[in-house]
């Protein structure tokens, strides 16, 4: 199998690996790729993501059986529907499939037409400013206020009085979200604990992965800002056999469903965020691809063979023997970021320690660059993700962290709770059953 992989971050160097260790053994290519994509892939020649027309001459040239798409820009400007209509398999969903993501409201409107537990909504236009004023007085704090459009995991904020709501409403109606912000939505606040399913989907049918939590905060202690995400485990020993159960029944099948029924059948990879609240599971968000840098576990854990797998759902033909087990023991992931992310930072500094980390762990390139000298440097916020597996989720932490101690770069920044909320949970639930 020859196979083309989209995308430059950690969650694309886990496909890449996961995809290069499959037992049908493709070959594979990325673009634009990074330096530990190209540990296992080659070049195509041509470096934007959201080129189709070099995209599709490479796939013909080389013979590309498969080409799935790891960020969600591509996705929404069409390159799915570029490559179906040429009849090149693509794990990834058409632009009208991939609105569950790129329009919030589409996915607010989308949950309500199909019944999918979610929290309590409004929309409001920038011709609306003073609706939406209004409407803030009626609301309880903390409230989230959302652009509609996709802002890079920006667009989100957690106001904690009415007049940061206010203020948060204003900014982005004043344009500092560009196009994402003309039209915005406000949110009942949930209170409860977050969690990640992955669905791999062929447009009818779907298999999940192992769940996992994200860390978003920047913060240890899950405080400070919103980040793309500063570590990650799976599986999340809070979504239990019969939590997941009900996902399946009251989200992943009625969105399926759903996705038929409005014409746009879903085939990738559906990532729903989740919030548990009083043991119930709420929609938070869609993704329509996979979550990085959940996807880093989820993988560690994954037995099987991942490029049968996709491929077998990009033909519509979901193959579940490709699955020997979703979750075998236990992984956890700590990204290292460059101080200032989510805000600006530095890049250029010289990374070390890589070998070493690799005696306990994997180190994917997240955000890396090969310097004028030939050595490695840092290129981004979010620099390396160090991935960990283990027989339990305890000493996954404790092998991640071992490794990370190994890998140094100026402005290095990284968590050190990651997964640790997890074994409290883990304990509680062992002490209940
Ligand atoms: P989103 O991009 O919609 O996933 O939002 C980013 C993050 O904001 C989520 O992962 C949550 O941590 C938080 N968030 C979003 N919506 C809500 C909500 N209704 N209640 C509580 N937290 C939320
Ligand atoms: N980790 C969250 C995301 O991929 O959007």
């Amino acid at each position: 199998m020859r196979v083309v992989v989209i995308g430059s971050g950690g969650r694309e160097h886990a496909l890449v690996r996961a995809l290069a260790e499959s037992p049908s053994k493709p070959l594979l290519w990325a673009v634009p790729g990074n330096p530990g994509i190209f540990q296992h892939a080659q070049p195509t020649g041509f470096d934007n993501p959201l080129d189709a027309e070099s995209l599709i001459a490479f796939c013909r040239e080389s013979e590309i059986d498969l080409v799935v798409v790891g960020p969600e820009a591509p996705l929404a400007a069409g390159i799915a529907d570029a490559l179906r209509l040429e009849e090149i398999p693509v794990f990834g969903p058409s632009q009208a499939a991939a609105r569950l993501e790129s329009s919030k409201w589409y996915a607010k409107r989308f949950m309500e037409r199909y019944s999918i537990p979610t929290a309590r909504w409004k929309s409001f236009t920038i011709d609306e400013v003073d609706e939406a004023r209004q409407y803030i007085d009626s609301c309880e704090v903390p409230v989230v206020i959302k652009a509609d459009g996709l802002a890079a995991g920006k667009g989100v904020i957690i106001a904690s009085t009415r007049r940061e709501a206010v203020s948060a409403i204003e900014r982005m109606f004043s344009g500092s979200f560009g196009d994402a912000g003309k039209r915005i939505v406000v949110e009942e606040f949930l209170w409860g604990e977050e969690a990640s399913v992955f669905a791999i989907c062929d447009g009818t049918d779907y298999v999940l992965l192992a769940p996992a939590q994200d860390h978003k905060r920047l913060y240890d202690g899950d405080r400070g800002p919103n980040t793309g995400g500063m570590g990650a485990y799976a599986p999340a020993p809070i979504v239990t056999a019969d939590l997941l159960a009900e996902i399946e029944r009251s989200i992943v099948a009625p969105t399926l469903q759903g996705m038929i029924t409005e014409n746009a059948p879903f085939v990738g990879c559906l990532y729903v965020g989740l919030m548990i609240a009083e043991g119930k599971p709420y929609v938070v968000e869609y993704n329509a691809r996979f979550g990085d840098p959940e996807t880093q576990s989820v993988l560690e854990v994954f037995r099987g063979d991942v490029a049968r797998l996709l491929y077998s759902a990009a033909r519509g033909r979901l193959d579940r023997t490709a699955i020997e087990a979703t979750a075998a023991g236990w992984s956890c992931t700590v990204v290292l970021a460059s101080k200032g992310y989510p805000g600006s930072y530095e890049s250029g500094f010289p990374i070390s320690g890589i070998e070493q980390a690799q005696q306990y762990a994997r180190v994917y390139h997240a955000g890396t660059a090969l310097g004028a000298d030939g050595r490695l440097i840092t290129a981004g916020g979010r620099v390396l993700d160090v991935t960990s597996h283990a027989a339990t989720l305890a000493e996954a932490i404790k092998q991640c962290y071992r490794a990370v101690e190994c890998l140094r770069f100026e402005n290095i920044y990284y968590r050190t709770d990651i997964g640790t909320r997890a074994l409290r949970t883990q304990h509680l639930l062992e002490e209940g059953s």
